[in-house]
């Protein structure tokens, strides 16, 4: 099979690619990156010579680009993971979110149409459900929960969402939707919480934590989060959406902290600053349908999974600190510098 994987030089998506080389040695993967300031190919360094291996350099809005990789690649598969995904730069300038989340998302799949109707999965979020109140806590999203959207990333996801079942109704593509919670890893950009307080404690920088750090996230290992788009592509029914999280729900307060521990920093560095607009309260996934029907739990637990976080970025400073020497400085300035 050949797999089009868009946003390999991301987070996720990246992950994804060292997992499905790793699994699938027979497959042949075909990376698609427009490398905006969260792509980095140092991520995807130690696939690039491998044979089964492509990297192309492509905005997935690229319509003629797009097409005429389909003409030459004749994929199998579509994974999208490409996406604009920090929901404080969404807040700050939402145009390129709408751009690459909605009319990226069409232009992949249009060519999925042209070329005998690929098989497509949409990479989405549980951000798309919105939020839960902090004092219920027995409430989580399931599949059926109604799209409300907070951000205008969310809201761009739901847009993508909402077309990709269109395309399945309409024109019979054979799609599915993952909805994952939030991810944490190796290669996770340092402008997301965990890699941030990780970088910045070890840097004796402070901790900036928005609100009071009350704030509910339900952190799920990116590998857990790859083993499920793969199960999902390989055996998920067509035109279904699965929601994908680990039932480990933790304040930011205490994820902070947790990290402070791991590395023997002081308590003194936290920073408690402006909290973020329309900041959503609590996320919680219901895993039941795909544990039900793929059989996909995840593996790692997060007092391993955060270990092993942190060691990464203890032993792979080079890559981040690169990140954080660049652009990432202005952008830290203008996000952090007056809150
Ligand atoms: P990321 O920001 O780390 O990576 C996004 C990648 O997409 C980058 O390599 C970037 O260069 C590329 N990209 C951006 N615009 C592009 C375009 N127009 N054309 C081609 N490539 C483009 O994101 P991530 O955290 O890895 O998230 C990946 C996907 O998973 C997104 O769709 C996101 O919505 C979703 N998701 C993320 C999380 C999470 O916790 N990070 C959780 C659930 C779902
Ligand atoms: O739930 C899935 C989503 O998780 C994905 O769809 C998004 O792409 C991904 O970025 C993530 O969104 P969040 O907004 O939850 O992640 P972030 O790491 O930005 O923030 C996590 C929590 O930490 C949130 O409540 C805000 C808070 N926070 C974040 C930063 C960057 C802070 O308190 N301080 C910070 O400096």
């Amino acid at each position: 099979m050949t797999i089009f994987v868009t946003g390999g030089a991301g987070f996720i998506g990246g992950n994804f690619v060292h997992y499905h080389l790793r699994e699938h040695p027979e497959d042949r993967v075909v990376c698609i990156d427009k490398l905006t300031y969260a792509g980095n190919l140092s991520t995807l360094a130690p696939v690039m010579d491998n044979p089964h291996f492509r990297f192309v350099k492509l905005d997935i809005c690229d319509r003629e680009g797009v097409m005429a990789l389909f003409e030459e690649e004749k994929p199998d598969v579509v994974i999208n993971f490409a996406a604009e995904s920090h929901v404080d730069r969404s807040i700050e300038d939402p145009g390129i979110f709408l751009q690459t989340n909605i009319i990226g998302t069409a232009t992949m799949m249009d060519a999925c149409r042209a070329f005998g109707n690929v098989r497509y999965h949409q990479v989405s979020t549980d951000e798309v459900y919105g939020d839960l109140p902090l004092d219920r806590p027995d409430l989580f999203f399931t599949e059926t929960t109604p799209i409300h959207t907070s951000s205008p990333y969310s809201s761009s996801k739901a847009g993508a969402d909402l077309l990709v079942m269109a395309y399945y109704r309409t024109y019979g593509l054979p799609v599915t939707i993952s909805r994952c919670s939030n991810n944490y890893g190796p290669y996770h950009f340092p402008e997301k919480l965990i890699p941030l307080m990780i970088a910045n404690c070890l840097n004796n920088k402070p901790l900036p934590v928005y609100g009071e750090g009350k704030n509910v996230r339900d952190w799920l290992y990116v590998e857990d989060h790859c083993k499920a788009i793969d199960l999902i592509v390989r055996k998920g029914t067509i035109g279904e959406v699965y929601n994908v999280g680990g039932h480990n729900e933790m304040a930011n307060i205490d994820i902070v902290k947790l990290i402070i521990k791991e590395l023997g920093k002081d308590e003194s560095l936290i920073t408690y600053v402006t909290d973020r607009k329309g900041h959503d309260l609590r996320y919680a996934i219901d895993p039941t349908k795909i544990h039900n029907e793929l059989g996909w739990l995840p593996e790692t637990k997060f007092a391993d999974g955060i270990k092993k976080t942190i060691q990464w970025y203890l032993d792979n400073r080079s890559w981040w600190e690169e990140i954080i020497s660049g652009e990432y400085q202005n952008y830290y300035d203008k996000m952090y510098g007056n809150r």
